[in-house]
């Protein structure tokens, strides 16, 4: 499933409820690349043409003396690896909690009032070093490669000054040389406004566009710019200052938006030609009408509306309205401590509604093109690289989604 002829670049509206599938297909890598597909019948004869063996159809692996690996995936599903374009995957400690005050009945918002919240994880992280933040991070982009990511976005955001929002992204920046998938970095400061700055939010603004931008540049540590444009959070204005400023470096937008208001965050992502904006727990018309005609992508994260108990982004509205959605998982330790990307298709399709073929393009060909990876990853194209998931044997495709907590990934290919 999922494999084209030619690159993809985005799928919008009506689009996204297509899903190309190759029944009784087989699928040839070389070289950590795609080098060809088709049905069975199809085979070429010619591909065996160096190997004394055939396939066994009785043994799902066969090694021939020629190196050729053949595996038999009778009943199974090949679909191209989750491309996440939204994580925060780079954090210390954990934020179990605020968890427990939620259970309580405390909103999201008055944890972070009360200095829970992001600036928790700015003070664990203030006091650990590069060294185990890598590492950790590490250990969580494994789980997510174990539940079929293929490449992912990570941002910064829980450094909160100058050092430690360096810190933050040297750490990701090892991780991207590291990695073996792809992973774009993200400049995220003004994700909350630091104690230091709780009464001068506009110095803080300064200190972004000011000294951090430059050196984030400098460095050249950063793929995208970020800001949480929210209510309680940062303005449209201030929004405007620091997209401005990092667009003078040639940092292009990809923002947090409108996930506890109808925050302008939408407009203010299309106007900076933001690649993508996320959350979108709150749109309307105005924001339907924003990014229709515009480069941006329309990313919606359901596991963070579920952790935190809020509503669900009206996704489904979107794409009937002729607009391009993708899904990422959002894996932070405050509002979607997950890896999995699986159930995050799931979340899609019960409590969005989106179609099981929706999920799937929103969380592959969608997400690829929100993290500058279009037409590349998050589909099986010859020629490119090799990244997919194999499931374990399942009736049909909407088993994968249905079945919301069984393990059903049996292999997961990964090549960068
Ligand atoms: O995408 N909304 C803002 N930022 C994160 C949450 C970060 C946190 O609570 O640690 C999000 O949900
Ligand atoms: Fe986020």
């Amino acid at each position: 499933m999922g494999a084209y002829d030619a690159p993809v670049m985005r799928l919008k509206g009506k689009e996204m409820s297509v899903v190309p599938v190759i029944e009784d297909a087989w699928l040839s890598v070389e070289d950590g690349k795609v080098t060809g597909f088709g049905r069975m019948k199809d085979m070429p004869s010619s591909f065996f043409e160096n190997s004394a063996c055939v396939p066994d159809r009785d043994r799902d692996r066969i090694d021939t003396e020629s190196g050729v690996s053949v595996e038999d995936l009778s009943g199974r599903f090949v679909f191209p690896a989750f491309a996440d374009s939204h994580t925060h995957i780079v954090y210390a400690g954990s934020r179990e909690t605020e968890y427990e005050d939620k259970i309580k009945g405390l909103s999201y918002v008055e944890i972070a009032k009360r200095g829970g919240g992001i600036l928790n994880s700015a003070d664990l992280l203030h006091r650990t070093s590069e060294e185990e933040l890598y590492e950790t991070a590490m250990e969580r982009l494994y789980k997510c490669v174990s539940g079929g990511t293929g490449a992912m976005e990570i941002k910064s955001g829980y450094g909160l000054s100058t050092e430690d929002e360096l810190k933050m992204l040297r750490v990701i920046r090892r991780m991207k040389e590291t990695a073996p998938i792809a992973v774009k970095s993200n400049f995220l400061a003004a994700h909350a406004f630091p104690r230091n700055y709780s009464n001068d939010h506009d110095g803080y603004v300064d200190l972004i566009v000011n000294e951090m931008i430059p050196l984030v540049a400098s460095e050249g540590l950063a793929d995208f710019i970020d800001v949480f444009c929210d209510e309680g959070f940062f303005t449209v204005e201030q929004t405007d200052r620091m997209l401005e400023a990092g667009a003078k470096y040639g940092m292009r937008p990809k923002i947090h938006a409108n996930e506890l208001a109808l925050s302008g965050g939408i407009q203010v992502g299309v106007k900076h030609n933001a690649l993508s904006v996320d959350h979108l727990e709150y749109v309307g018309k105005a924001e339907r009408d924003a990014l229709r005609g515009s480069e941006t992508m329309a990313t919606v994260l359901p596991g963070a509306a579920f952790f935190l108990g809020m509503p669900y982004s009206p996704a489904k509205e979107m794409i009937e309205d002729g607009l391009s959605v993708a899904l990422a998982s959002d894996y932070n330790p405050g509002s979607s401590p997950s890896a999995s990307m699986k159930f995050v298709l799931s979340l899609a399709s019960i409590m969005m509604r989106l179609t099981p073929a929706e999920a799937l393009n929103a969380a592959t060909v969608n997400g690829a093109y929100a993290m500058g990876l279009a037409g590349k990853y998050g589909q099986i194209l010859k020629g490119e690289k090799a990244n997919f998931v194999i499931t374990k044997p399942m009736p049909s495709f909407a088993y994968f989604s249905y079945s919301y907590t069984e393990d059903l990934i049996e292999k997961v290919v990964v090549n960068k």
